[in-house]
This record gives structure tokens, C-alpha cells and sequence, in this order.
């Protein structure tokens, strides 16, 4: 075969996009990300960065959480996570809403400005407007030294390494594994046993190596994704923290494969998006083992008996689930909190291979830009 020496190649480590390389990057980049900030035998994570007494942040009513694109779909993972975890009230709001719309925030707010980039023009003035408003702000950032990690003046860096693809991928995950973190803290801060936290901790360590396990299934998801060349739309459903997974990946097909993707809570099916179910409307089910899961079943069950072709996301060896579905990708157990990295991993590779087999410039897609400096 010919070698392709260009410094190109190089650059992409052999593979053949960027947005591949950086798939697989993905388990060492949230070892990074998390690399000295989570202590199992505590229990808890060590934030150092976001420069908080404990006093601190036990007084906080809320985490307010803003961002575009990806980064707010990973903040609502921080959303359901804090309340989950802390039983602190936790909110998502899309930056350029939160700028726009006067809202309610003050000094008993966290806010925490999530962007890869750092530059995202409306995730910068919501920065502002929550300074100015009392907040206190951290930034949740990739790039170091860029604007939003300056101007927030507090924050944590994501340690991903540079994000070349324009669809992002480790950012996301690395997004969710430090979000995960933060709840961790919160909820010790607050009222989480040690054992309970012992268990998060632990389970926020294992997910580069169930991160890993998905990637060996980067050949059978191929295979799965040819199934779906020829559609032009499609769903995605998923439940609790499932559902902003389900957001990410119909953003990550829309981006990339240019076919017409939303998602949906799974309840939310019957409210009007079910009088598209038919044979060329798709689903994807995010079906694995925990809260919800049998009510998705049912789902789509729903969607079946509208003749909806359904790619199941379940946990290895549920014969239940996999029954229920045309296709399946498998991922090993894990709690819902993780398995939102887990299952998005799968589901990027997923939109990776639909877009390569539809021919699409997958890093650079029409009309995208990495990063929205302007409004
Ligand atoms: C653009 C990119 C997205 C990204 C979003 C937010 O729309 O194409 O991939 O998620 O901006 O970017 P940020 O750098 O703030 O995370």
C-alpha cells in the first residue's frame, strides 16, 4: 500500500480524521482530566482551581451551568448530576439566553462557564453578566490562557489537549468526567456519606477503561452504522441522564453527516414526535441497565410496532434489550452518571462511520466553525 508521508498524515498520528484520532485519544485525555483530582480514599475531589473554602461552598443555593453547543449538552449532565449527588440545585442555560434574557442570579450562585475554546462569544458574555451580577464564576476550559479562562479568573482546565475536529469529541467527555467531579465535591461538602463518595470516586477512576472497551468496538459499530446511509432523519431518545446523551449524539450526526437528527426525552415520544414514526424515521434508544431503562424498553416497543427501525445503546449481555431492537451497540455496566461518557463514545463513533460512508468532509463540515467568536 502507499504510505501517505505528508506532514498531514503525521499530524493525524495515522488516522485517517482528526475527529478518529481524537476518539481514541479519548481514554488518555480524561486520565488527564481527571489525574490528580479525584481521591478515592476521601472520597471526594480536589479542585483546587476553583479556589473555594469549605464554607464556601456549602453556602452556594445553586450550580448554574452555561455554554453552546457540546459544552452545554455536557452541562446538563452537570445539571442532573449536582442535584443527583449534593441535592443542591443544579440549572443548564444556553449562554447567549442566560445573556439575553435578565436572569435571576446572584451572589449565591456557582457558575460555571463551560467552552473547549474558551473564545465562544456568547459563553464569554454570560461570564461577564454573571460577574457583574455578584456570581461567582469558574470557567470550565480546554484552551489555557484563552479569554474566558482569563476573564473568569478562577476555574479548571479540561487538560484534554488540542481539539482539532471541528465536531467535539474528548472535550465532551472530559466536560462530563471534571462536572462529575464537581458534584462529587459539592455533595461532600454537603451531606454525602464517605462510602457513597468512596463509590462515585471510583467509579469516576474506572471510566478510561470502559471509555477503552467501547473503542474495540470500533469495527462492529462500523458495520451497524452502513444501516443507516440512506436515512434522512432520525431520533434519538434516551431518559434522565441518558437524555442529554441522546442531545449529544443527534448534534454529533447533524454535524458531521448532514442527516436531520433530534432528540427527545423518551416520555416525550408520545407528545407529537410520534406521528413521524414510520419505516424511514430511525430510532436510537439509549437503553442501558439502570433508571428508566424498562420504560425505554417500552418505548421502543412503541416505536417498532410503527415499523421505526431501532439501534439500541444497551449493557453487554441484555438479551432483554437487545431483543427489543433491530441493531445494538453494546457497553459494559456502569451507573447512569458514567455511562453518559461511555454510551456518547459509542455514539461518536457511530456518526463517525455514517459520515465517512456518506462521503462528508467530517472535520470540516459545511458552514461550522470550531470556535463562535462572534454572535
Ligand atoms: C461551535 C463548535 C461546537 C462547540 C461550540 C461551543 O459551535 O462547532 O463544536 O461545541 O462552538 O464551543 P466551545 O469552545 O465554547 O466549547
Amino acid at each position: 500500500a502507499d504510505i501517505d508521508w505528508s506532514a498531514d498524515a503525521a499530524e493525524k498520528g495515522g488516522y485517517e480524521h482528526y475527529m478518529l484520532k481524537e476518539i481514541f485519544e479519548q481514554p488518555e485525555a480524561i486520565r488527564n482530566a481527571t489525574r490528580g483530582r479525584i481521591d478515592a480514599d476521601q472520597g471526594t475531589a480536589v479542585l483546587s482551581g476553583l479556589a473555594l473554602s469549605p464554607r464556601e461552598l456549602v453556602d452556594f443555593h445553586r450550580l448554574l451551568i452555561v455554554g453552546c453547543g457540546t459544552s452545554l449538552n455536557a452541562g446538563l449532565v452537570g445539571e442532573y448530576a449536582v442535584e443527583d449527588f449534593a441535592a443542591m440545585l443544579g440549572e443548564v442555560e444556553q449562554a447567549a439566553e442566560f445573556r439575553y434574557r435578565n436572569p435571576i442570579v446572584g451572589s449565591k450562585d456557582l457558575v460555571v462557564a463551560i467552552s473547549q475554546s474558551g473564545e465562544t462569544a456568547d459563553t464569554l458574555a454570560a461570564v461577564r453578566e454573571a460577574i457583574n451580577k455578584g456570581a461567582m464564576v469558574a470557567g470550565l476550559v480546554n484552551v489555557v490562557g484563552s479569554t474566558i479562562a482569563r476573564e473568569a479568573g478562577r476555574g479548571i482546565y479540561l487538560h484534554a489537549g488540542p481539539e482539532i475536529s471541528v465536531a467535539s469529541t474528548k472535550a465532551f467527555t472530559c466536560q462530563v468526567s471534571v462536572l462529575l467531579s464537581i458534584a462529587l465535591k459539592l455533595a461532600r461538602g454537603r451531606r454525602m456519606s464517605l462510602e457513597e463518595g468512596q463509590r462515585i470516586a471510583n467509579e469516576i477512576l474506572r471510566v478510561p477503561d470502559l471509555v477503552q472497551q467501547v473503542l474495540e468496538k470500533n469495527d462492529e459499530i462500523a458495520k451497524v452504522a452502513e444501516n443507516f446511509v440512506k436515512f434522512d432523519n432520525m431520533f434519538y431518545i434516551g431518559r434522565g441522564y441518558m437524555f442529554p446523551v441522546a442531545l449529544e449524539g443527534a448534534l454529533k450526526i447533524k454535524e458531521i453527516s448532514y442527516i436531520h437528527a433530534e432528540a427527545y426525552n423518551a416520555a416525550e415520544l408520545k407528545h407529537g414526535p410520534i406521528a413521524l414514526l414510520e419505516e424511514n424515521m430511525p430510532v436510537v434508544a439509549l437503553m442501558n441497565k439502570g433508571p428508566g431503562k424498562e420504560k425505554t424498553v417500552g418505548n421502543v416497543e412503541e416505536c417498532r410496532a410503527r415499523k421505526a427501525p431501532v439501534l439500541g445503546v444497551i449493557t453487554e449481555g441484555d438479551d432483554e434489550a437487545r431483543e427489543a431492537c433491530d441493531w445494538v451497540i453494546e457497553i459494559p455496566e456502569c451507573p447512569h452518571y458514567t455511562a453518559t461518557i461511555v454510551a456518547t463514545t459509542a455514539l461518536q463513533l457511530f456518526s463517525y462511520h455514517v459520515a465517512r460512508l456518506r462521503g462528508c468532509p467530517i472535520d470540516q463540515p459545511r458552514n461550522l466553525a470550531k470556535s463562535v467568536t462572534v454572535e
